[in-house]
């Protein structure tokens, strides 16, 4: 088990994951006008939401781990103190531009279609959602027993769950698509053709209706 701040220092030296965040980040930021607001949902420590507000988006943030949101406290304590990072419980009390889930948030949840019915109430009409979520085709998995196994169940149900502690589940991406529906419709799916074989997350946009 990590602690935030131990999490928050690994995430920050794999230059893996910061070239992942980095993807993730020029992804969103062309969606968002000028002062569009934001929450991001899963926030963890706060890497994400500081970034955005130092680009002038107010960034609401849903963390339910008190240890990531302890430590996203030291992080964006400027931020949290001038109101640009505005820290929400799981009701999500704020109306937002767009909703950010990066790295993994989405393979938390079993069932996405309560989340997506209580984002639609968050969510601006015209609005979006972008998660990044763990990519379940990629082939540099293909070296685990656990992920050969599982091969029959990712695509005769889409998903597979792990019977670990952190109970992630990993999902083809048009059941996520079927969860939002009505509410949102996957608008994107990237990156495209050979690097889903090669890419460790996925990248899915979500417009609502
Ligand atoms: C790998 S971390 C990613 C954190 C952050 N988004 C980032 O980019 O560094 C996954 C996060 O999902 C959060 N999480 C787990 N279950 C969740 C849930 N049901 N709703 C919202 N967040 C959840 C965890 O507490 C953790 O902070």
């Amino acid at each position: 088990m990590h602690t935030g701040e131990q999490y928050h220092e690994f995430f920050l030296s794999s230059r893996r994951d910061l070239a992942v965040r980095d993807r993730f980040q020029k992804a969103l930021l062309p969606l968002l006008a000028e002062k569009a607001e934001l929450l991001d949902f899963g926030a963890g420590t706060g890497i994400d939401a500081k970034a955005y507000a130092a680009r002038g988006h107010r960034t609401y943030v849903y963390e339910p781990s008190p240890s990531m949101r302890g430590y996203l406290q030291v992080h964006c304590r400027s931020e949290i103190a001038g109101g640009t990072v505005v820290e929400v419980g799981a009701d999500l009390p704020c109306h937002v531009d767009a909703v950010t889930a990066n790295f993994a948030v989405l393979n938390h949840i079993a069932d996405h279609a309560p989340l997506f019915e209580q984002l639609y109430t968050v969510v601006r009409p015209g609005g979006f959602v972008l998660a990044s979520m763990l990519n379940p085709y990629v082939l540099s998995d293909a070296k685990y027993g656990w992920w050969r196994k599982n091969l029959v169940n990712l695509f005769r149900h889409g998903a597979y769950s792990f019977d670990t502690e952190s109970g992630i589940h990993r999902f083809a991406p048009h059941v996520l698509a079927r969860a939002a529906t009505p509410h949102f419709h996957l608008e994107r799916l990237f990156p495209g053709g050979l690097g889903m074989l090669t890419a460790p997350y996925m990248f899915l946009l979500f417009r609502r209706g």
